[in-house]
């Protein structure tokens, strides 16, 4: 049986009515203004950035949205016992939504449902400060802190999302090299592959010698490492090469 890794993009949640970044509906083709909406620096040093920041993901379209024809076959693939990783650059949770479990799942780039205070790291639900966002459009850690005289911690609380300029969650690019260096094929879905550290994933499965299928409707830097490019809209060519690859 074959062990397939798999890395996601933005490409294979817009139709799921997600736009990408830098496809030709992308939120910065169209708004190059908007490339620091996730970008650390900014957040941390400008109040307005992170109203802007914090106002942006909660009228993201990312909440109401429903995993795709897509999403729901690489659900199928894991179910079929052929998925070995499903590393992701989405924060919209549509793989987990579509039935796909964490033994497959790496979110590379974190996750918009969940939030942190950057102090002391305490956790709140994203959905909670969302609600409370009008009252406090820059949300602060409340939590009293025992150590520090009972007095609120007021540290900048932020989603899990891994914004440009910040670290990946903690094993991820290990995990997910090392899955796809163990794999018998490496398949990459709707990314433009400009996104580092994930982007690397395809010259580490090149130099494995393990062959790469890149689907997305753009051109990225590695097309000339595929075995195989598929130039076709991914809510249609992916189910289709699932089911091939199931019934192979
Ligand atoms: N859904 C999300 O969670 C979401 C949405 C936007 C951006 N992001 C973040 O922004 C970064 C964007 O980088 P990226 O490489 O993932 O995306 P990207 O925006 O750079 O590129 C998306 C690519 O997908 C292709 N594409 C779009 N729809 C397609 C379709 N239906 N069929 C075939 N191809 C299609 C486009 O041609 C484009 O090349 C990521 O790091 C990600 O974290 C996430
Ligand atoms: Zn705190």
């Amino acid at each position: 049986m074959k062990n397939i890794a798999v890395l996601t993009g933005a490409g294979i949640s817009t139709s799921a009515g997600i736009p990408d970044f830098r496809g030709p509906d992308g939120v910065w083709t169209k708004h190059p203004e908007q490339q620091s909406v996730y970008d650390i620096d900014a957040f941390l040093s400008d109040r307005e950035a992170r109203e802007y920041s914090w106002r942006w993901q909660k009228e993201s379209p990312v909440w109401n949205a429903q995993p795709g024809e897509a999403h729901k076959a690489l659900a199928r693939l894991e179910q079929a016992g052929l998925l070995t990783l499903l590393a992701t650059q989405n924060f919209d949770a549509l793989h987990e939504k579509a039935g796909n479990t964490d033994k497959v799942i790496v979110n590379l780039h974190g996750t918009i449902g969940t939030s942190h205070c950057m102090k002391c790291h305490m956790k709140y639900s994203t959905a909670d400060i969302m609600t409370k966002l009008d009252d406090e459009p820059d949300p602060h850690c409340r939590r009293r802190l025992p150590y520090s005289g009972n007095m609120p911690c007021n540290g900048l609380i932020k989603t899990d999302v891994v914004y440009f300029g910040e670290m990946l969650p903690d094993g991820a690019m290990e995990t997910s090299m090392q899955r796809v260096c163990q794999a018998d094929e490496f398949w990459v879905i709707g990314s433009t592959l400009e996104v580092f550290p994930a982007a690397s994933l395809v010259p580490v499965a090149a130099q494995a010698g393990v062959p790469i299928t890149i689907m997305n409707m753009g051109r990225t830097q590695y097309d000339r490492l595929a075995a195989r490019l598929i130039h076709e809209d991914i809510a249609v060519a992916l189910p289709r090469l699932v089911d091939e690859t199931i019934a192979e």
